[in-house]
């Protein structure tokens, strides 16, 4: 069973400024609701119960999210708004959450090795990047479906979808053998490579299923692009050896670490919670 999901959200969010510049782009909401807490509920639903989250300066309104708010919550008691606190209460019972700092921005390889500090060096774990909002409204969420895949193949998986060619070059890509319908083996995998020059047009978004040898193979990872150290690369040393599975999942996702994808987001959700009134 996969019980951790790790979040790296460290990042400046830099496409989101000046509203990121004191607040991290995880705590922009999606209607009422933080980015984070929309990729929690998704890892609960896939059976995780501890969430690791990579932090960094700036990043503190995450911690207090997560966390008992008395003040507030005997403010509003006996209100008809004490609804709207039910769901992150629940979570907040429900699961456990530890965080770690990456303090420099080395690239999310380097966040998801700070993150080895806060789970087992046996037990495989989930990787949610909370900007892309994910979503399958006929069954499992996404990182649901990955983890019943994981259970079949027992290897990493990244979730993977199909981009128009000139959108590649923002997205690591994967080259691969589709050995049963939307599951590829992966032999090759190659970070925001030139449109043309791109091995497909599978490109691999914000959730991970990784074995915990990926921190050796980290550690043992050059730079690459940009000069950040990248998880696409080590995760193609696994590949190197068959030890990788793409999936094309069942769902939408939105890349909510840009404007565009943020407000197509925002727009779904509102139309959902108006057709469902
Ligand atoms: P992005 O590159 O999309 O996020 O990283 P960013 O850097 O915050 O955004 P922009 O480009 O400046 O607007 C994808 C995810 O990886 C995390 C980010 O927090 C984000 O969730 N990340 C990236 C880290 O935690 N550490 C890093 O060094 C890099």
């Amino acid at each position: 069973m996969i019980k951790k999901c790790l979040f790296p959200a460290a990042g400046y969010g830099t496409r989101f400024l000046p509203a990121t510049k004191a607040m991290p782009k995880e705590m922009l909401p999606i209607l009422t609701k933080p980015l984070i807490q929309y990729g929690v509920e998704e890892a609960m639903d896939a059976g995780c119960d501890v969430m690791a989250i990579i932090t960094g300066r700036g990043k503190r309104a995450i911690t207090d999210h997560f966390d008992i708010s008395y003040e507030l919550e005997h403010q509003i008691q006996g209100s008809s708004k004490e609804k709207m606190l039910a769901d992150i209460r629940h979570i907040i019972d429900k699961c456990t959450f530890t965080y770690t700092r990456q303090n420099e921005m080395k690239g999310l390889g380097d966040a998801i090795y700070k993150g080895s500090a806060l789970l087992s060096e046996l037990d495989p774990f989930a990787v949610i990047l909370a900007d892309d909002l994910c979503v399958n409204p006929d069954g499992d969420g996404i990182l649901g479906q990955m983890v019943k895949l994981y259970e079949k193949y027992k290897c990493c998986i990244v979730a993977c979808m199909e981009v128009p060619q000139d959108e590649v070059h923002k997205y690591g890509v994967i080259e691969g053998n589709e050995i049963e319908d939307g599951v590829f083996m992966v032999s090759n995998m190659v970070e925001k490579p030139d449109n043309d020059k791109a091995p497909s047009n599978l490109a691999v978004i914000g959730r991970y299923i990784l074995t915990p040898d990926i921190f050796d193979i980290i550690k043992n990872t050059k730079p690459g692009k940009n000069g950040e150290l990248q998880i696409t690369d080590a995760l193609c040393t696994q590949a190197k050896k068959g030890m990788v599975m793409a999936y094309k999942f069942k769902g939408k996702r939105f890349d909510c670490g840009s404007v565009d994808g943020f407000v197509e987001a925002t727009n779904y959700f509102y139309n959902l919670e108006k057709n469902q009134k």
